[in-house]
């Protein structure tokens, strides 16, 4: 299971962009725009009962759309994600960043996922200091396959953590070893790749005491990037059908308020700063780059099954009725099976499921919507009347700074980090 793709427009059988995209002027100019790409990699040994992401075991999939043929099908969209953004007219722009995410990454042999980027180099270059991430499985690395990706080029990768304590990795259903977590760390930073290990809190049965030894524990190995997630018990998966049965209690809100407050306690107290709601780095350079770009508006393309992307254009639409009304930018997504992704690019066709062209006033919203999660916050000029007028609300009620807000910024506070989805809806509430 794995939640269900928007509703959108069709999109024409060669995937190819509106012809305003390209063409227009007065937009932002592209080369000035950062350009990422995300591989997804549909693949794990074992589903995890919480988890709702576009991923499939070997037995789910039964022979088809093996893994064995992953890299090739994926390549083949790397080519018509070039091909389609040439003929828009864009100027060609080197990756700034890849992220390769899953599903297990690390579940194909590391050989695969070199191809994968030596894909992305030959489709668009690689900007001299790209940022290359792969997520990774605590249990599906050694030594010699994190080698082989620094090697390649990939610069930092991201672990599975998601807890020390044995009961809470059992509950989630994972499958590695704790223990494994220090070795995992240094194998990756004597590659030479930049580490961090992703954590969740709230777990059912997780206690604050287990919470403070899972930091304590990824501190320990001194890690430089840290995102730590509430649990997301999501309709459909296992772990929502335990919930209904009442095997297993969700926590109380004050329960996940206090972890969060607790992460951030530890993880500030040992040097790592939040940048994001739910992401601390050591220093700027350790912050995620890809992802900043996605929160920060960029362009990226996604590859593999599921996976979205997002173009802006260099204008906008010539045709549009109002300035406010004119489309900024068109977002896509891809049909979710691996089978039915693949059989689409053998037959030479856009994997493509549907898109939607977005106003101006629908980017702002979006941009309102990922850019206050960041520390930098948001500028006030993003917001629409009513969005400005909610803010001094907010600054009272002490969810946003208010010397910020005097500075024309919306920067949560830690209160407002707690209650970053009412910030939200204040704010873009029309
Ligand atoms: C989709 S996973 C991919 C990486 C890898 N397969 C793994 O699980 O470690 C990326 C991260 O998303 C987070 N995640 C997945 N499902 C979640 C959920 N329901 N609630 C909170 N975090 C979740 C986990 O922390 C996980 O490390
Ligand atoms: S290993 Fe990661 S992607 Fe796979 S099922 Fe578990 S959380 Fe989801």
């Amino acid at each position: 299971m794995s939640p269900a793709l928007p509703e959108g427009e069709p999109v024409p059988p060669d995937g190819s962009l509106p012809s305003w995209v390209g063409g227009g002027t007065g937009g932002t100019e592209p080369a000035a725009r950062g350009f990422g790409v995300y591989l997804h990699v549909p693949f794990c040994s074992v589903r995890c009962g919480y988890c709702d992401f576009n991923t499939y075991t070997a037995s789910e999939l039964g022979g088809a759309a093996s893994q064995a043929s992953y890299a090739s099908t994926a390549l083949r969209e790397i080519d018509l994600a070039a091909r389609v953004l040439h003929d828009a007219g864009l100027p060609p722009r080197p990756a700034s960043t890849v992220f390769v995410g899953g599903g297990t990454p690390t579940l194909l042999p590391a050989g695969d996922l070199v191809r994968l980027l030596d894909g992305v180099r030959d489709a668009w270059g690689l900007a001299p200091d790209t940022e290359v991430t792969t997520e990774a499985n605590p249990d599906s690395v050694t030594p010699e396959s994190l080698a082989e990706l620094a090697a390649a080029g990939f610069t930092r990768v991201s672990f599975g953590m998601q807890s020390a304590v044995p009961h809470v990795l059992a509950t989630l259903e994972r499958t590695h070893d704790p223990r494994r977590i220090p070795d995992v760390v240094r194998w990756a930073r004597d590659a030479g790749l930049q580490v961090s290990l992703d954590l969740i809190y709230g777990t059912p049965g997780e206690s604050l005491d287990d919470w403070r030894a899972s930091l304590e524990a990824a501190l320990a190995t001194g890690v430089d990037h840290v995102s730590a997630y509430a649990l997301v018990v999501e309709a459909g998966t296992k772990m929502a059908a335990q919930v209904r049965r009442g095997e297993v209690a969700l926590p109380s809100e004050d329960d996940q308020a206090t972890k969060y407050e607790l992460a951030d306690e530890l993880l500030t107290a040992a040097g790592l700063t939040w940048y994001e709601v739910s992401n601390w780095a050591r220093t700027d350079a350790d912050r995620c780059r890809h992802n900043l770009a996605y929160w920060r508006g960029d362009d990226w393309w996604g590859i593999g099954p599921g996976a979205h992307s997002y173009v802006a254009a260099t204008g906008a639409e010539p045709a549009a009725t109002s300035p406010e009304d004119a489309r900024v930018g068109v977002r896509w997504w891809n049909v979710k099976h691996p089978r039915r992704y693949a059989a689409l690019l053998e037959a030479g066709t856009s994997p493509a499921a549907g898109r939607e062209l977005l106003t101006r006033t629908e980017g702002r919203l979006e941009q309102a919507m990922l850019g206050v999660r960041l520390r930098e916050g948001l500028d006030l000029a993003v917001l629409s009347p009513s969005g400005r007028r909610a803010v001094a609300g907010l600054v009272a009620t002490g969810l946003l700074d208010g010397r910020a807000a005097v500075a024309g910024r919306a920067v949560l506070t830690l209160r407002g980090r707690l209650l970053a989805d009412t910030v939200v809806r204040a704010i873009t509430d029309e």
